[in-house]
This record gives C-alpha cells, sequence and structure tokens, in this order.
C-alpha cells in the first residue's frame, strides 16, 4: 500500500425526512443560488420540500442543467453569480447538477478562460462554498472533490478535481429517488458498481481494508441492484443502494491502491460524440478492459469472482474469465446494453473515439499503458 494523505471533509445527512435539516446547514446572511435540471424535482415534490426549508433565506433559482452538464449553461449560471454576489450554491439534483454546481464554484472565482480549468487542468486557487440535495445515486459527487463537464460546442467531455470543491454538506434522503426512471436507476447501480471496480480491479497490493470495504460494496450494489426496479419502493433497498454509491467514489476506497480509470475516460467520448448515457459507456467498455488487460488484473477478477458473483469453480484464470461473463450479465440484468454496435457504433467510428486520447495526452490503466491504439483494440472487442 503506498503513503497517503486522507481529508474527507463533507457533513452527510442521511435518511428520510433530512431535507428539513437544510436551514441549519447554510449559513443565514448566505445569498443562495438554488441550481437544479429539467424539472423533475417540481413534480416529486423536492423543489417544494427545498423551497419550505429555506423560508427567510435569500434565494435565486437557477434550473435547466441538461444531464452530462454543458460548460455553456454553467457560465450563463456564472454571471448570474456575479451579478446578484451569490456566496452560497446549492445543488438539487443528480450527479449532473452537482457537477454544474462544483465547476460554477471555481468558474465564479477563476480568472481567466474557465474552460482551461478542464482542458489544461489549470490550478484552483478559490471556489464559491456549495452543498447538495442528491436526488439520484449514482456518481459520488454528493461527497467528492470531482466533476465532470461537456462542452456542446465541441463535443468534449471533461474532468477536474480539487479539494475545494468537496460540498460542505449533502443532504442523502433515499425516498426522493422513488420517482426516478427505471433507466437511471439501472444506471446509477452499474455507475457505482463500476466504480468500485475502478478502484479495485488492478493488481494486489495487499491493503486488506480497502479491498474488504470495496468488495462489500460490490457485493451491496449488485444484490440490492438486482431487487431495485421490481421493488422501486422499498426503502431499505434504496437507502442501501444511496449510500453503497456515495461510499464508492468518496475517495476511502481509493487511499493507497493503483487505480485503474481507463473505462470512465475511454467513455466519456461516447457520450460526448454519440449522446451514450455515462453507465452505459461503462457497461460497453469495462468487460473490454477486463479482458485486453486479463493477465495483469487476473487475480483480482478471480477474487472478485468469488466474493461478489460466488464463482467457485476452476482455477485462477478459468474463475478471472467467469467473472468478465458475470459482470456483463449483470449490466444486461439490469437492462444495459454490453456492445457498441447495439447503439449503432461502427469500427468506422473508433478513431474519432480515441482521438481524445492522444489531445489530452492521456496514458491511462493502472500502468499507464492504455494509449490511443491500445483504447482502439478494447473498443474492437466491445463491437
Ligand atoms: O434534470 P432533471 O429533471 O432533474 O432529471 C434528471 C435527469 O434527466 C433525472 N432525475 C434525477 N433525480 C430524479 C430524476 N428523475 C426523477 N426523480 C428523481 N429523483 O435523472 C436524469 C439523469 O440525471 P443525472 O444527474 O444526469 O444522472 P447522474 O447522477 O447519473 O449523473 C451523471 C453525470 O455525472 C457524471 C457523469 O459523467 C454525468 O455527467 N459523473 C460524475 C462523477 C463525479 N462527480 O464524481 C463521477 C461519475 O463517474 C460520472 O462521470
Ligand atoms: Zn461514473
Amino acid at each position: 500500500m503506498n503513503n497517503f494523505e486522507f481529508c474527507n471533509p463533507v457533513k452527510i445527512v442521511f435518511g428520510k425526512g433530512s431535507i428539513a435539516r437544510l436551514s441549519a446547514l447554510i449559513p443565514k446572511e448566505s445569498k443562495i443560488l438554488m441550481v437544479y435540471g429539467g424539472g423533475s424535482i417540481k413534480k416529486n415534490g423536492v423543489y417544494n420540500q427545498v423551497k419550505a426549508a429555506l423560508q427567510g433565506f435569500d434565494v435565486t433559482e437557477f434550473s435547466g442543467i441538461e444531464a452530462n452538464p454543458h460548460y455553456e449553461t454553467c457560465m450563463k449560471a456564472v454571471e448570474i453569480i456575479h451579478n446578484k454576489g451569490i456566496n452560497f450554491l446549492l445543488a438539487v439534483g443528480g450527479g449532473s447538477v452537482i457537477d454544474a454546481t462544483k465547476f460554477m464554484a471555481v468558474a465564479a472565482r477563476f480568472h481567466g478562460n474557465a474552460w482551461e480549468i478542464l482542458s489544461q487542468c489549470k490550478k484552483i486557487e478559490c471556489a464559491l462554498p456549495l452543498g447538495t440535495v442528491l436526488t439520484l445515486s449514482a456518481t459520488g459527487s454528493e461527497m467528492n472533490e470531482r466533476a465532470v463537464i461537456s462542452r456542446a460546442e465541441t463535443h468534449e467531455k471533461l474532468n477536474f478535481s480539487s479539494p475545494l470543491i468537496f460540498p460542505k454538506f449533502s443532504i442523502l434522503d433515499p425516498e426522493v429517488t422513488y420517482t426516478l426512471p427505471p433507466r437511471q436507476v439501472a444506471n446509477g447501480v452499474v455507475d457505482s458498481f463500476i466504480h468500485v471496480v475502478e478502484q479495485y480491479l488492478t493488481y494486489p497490493v495487499n491493503a486488506k481494508v480497502q479491498d474488504t470495504f470495496s468488495e462489500g460494496l460490490m457485493r451491496v450494489i449488485h444484490e440490492e441492484g438486482l431487487k431495485v426496479l421490481d421493488n422501486p419502493h422499498d426503502y431499505d433497498i434504496r437507502a442501501n443502494l444511496m449510500w453503497a454509491a456515495t461510499n464508492a467514489l468518496n475517495v476511502w476506497i481509493g487511499m493507497g491502491v493503483p487505480q485503474d480509470w481507463s473505462s470512465h475516460r475511454m467513455g466519456y467520448a461516447l457520450t460526448a460524440q454519440f449522446g451514450l448515457d455515462h453507465a452505459q459507456t461503462l457497461a460497453i467498455l469495462l468487460p473490454g478492459v477486463m479482458t485486453y488487460m486479463f493477465k495483469e488484473k487476473q487475480a483480482k477478477l478471480a477474487r472478485m469472482g468469488e466474493v461478489v458473483f460466488g464463482i467457485t469453480n476452476g482455477d485462477e484464470a478459468e474463475k478471472a474469465r467467469q467473472t468478465i461473463t458475470a459482470c456483463e450479465a449483470f449490466f444486461r440484468q439490469m437492462g444495459l446494453k454490453t456492445r457498441l454496435s447495439e447503439c449503432g457504433i461502427t469500427e468506422e467510428d473508433l478513431d474519432a473515439l480515441v482521438a481524445p486520447i492522444d489531445k489530452q495526452g492521456w496514458k491511462l490503466g493502472e500502468h499507464h499503458n492504455i494509449d490511443s491504439r491500445v483504447a482502439r483494440e478494447i473498443m474492437k472487442l466491445r463491437l
């Protein structure tokens, strides 16, 4: 296990009715920008709960954040932040709304071209404080220091991270996820499962706490994920999935261990160029990474198979192979596609899909050996 420094400063308020706690979490003198998406919160009562909790506060609203939030939209909000002297941002939504709010928080305090925060990893010196009310369990954005933003104009999707964008607090009420469409529920299950995989599935470094924690999370997400679509109003299933998704990407399980975010990074182009849902990109690509990097990942694949899927037959290589099959079957059971061709993507599209890897100079994977050529081979396996 490598050395690490660790800090996660996000206060979590979890459970039924927890949105009512909002007023105690935001400083009274705040000028708040309440950021939300396309209107789901107005239909399911979350908007009313938030507004009731914020009575007496100075609140400006900014709606219309897209799934896979646009840079262009965020910059419109930044103008409002400046014009109105906003000093606190409240995201009410899923990962897209939270990520957009994180980007606004830094862009509003950034001198220069804010796109360079993403395209050139420009250093972030300060940010506005933000809090979140989570409505979709998937990304872990509610308890992490990352965000992913798309530029509609150029079909680019890029991420950035900074300790300054950890939310001050996040409210997690599992009941608000009852209204999610099945496709978003399935996306959340698959995305959170793969977040754990990408921090776990490398090579053994005898990090027992991280490994055991990760295996527990994968088991919970797999077990509850298979139940949730048939039991959308089961509080315990929703609560377990929500807390698992938060823990799947809140820094803890990735401390001091090698990580492989190649499926995520390669997936950005599938969303930016073809509009695939984020989790859909991962369900297609991850089995390809597992197959192409089989030798490197064999030991952890076999262990994952035993603990998560109950695979006990065969030697290590055989168990590892069965784990890949079980993962793909799980994604299909959740209703996701696992092949590029099912999404209308052909071999002719691959050059454009791997181009961002060269443009950004990425060397992906735990061994930094996935360049655009290797990425193309991985994608070919998924046609
Ligand atoms: O826009 P509204 O009307 O709110 O509808 C949303 C949206 O259409 C809807 N929704 C959310 N909560 C709902 C609801 N509908 C009914 N009831 C509710 N309670 O769901 C749709 C999808 O929402 P979105 O926020 O886009 O989904 P998700 O949470 O999966 O976020 C995806 C984004 O997060 C990024 C992805 O790349 C993508 O841009 N990620 C962020 C990460 C991070 N910050 O750490 C890590 C992830 O790997 C991921 O990359
Ligand atoms: Zn993800």
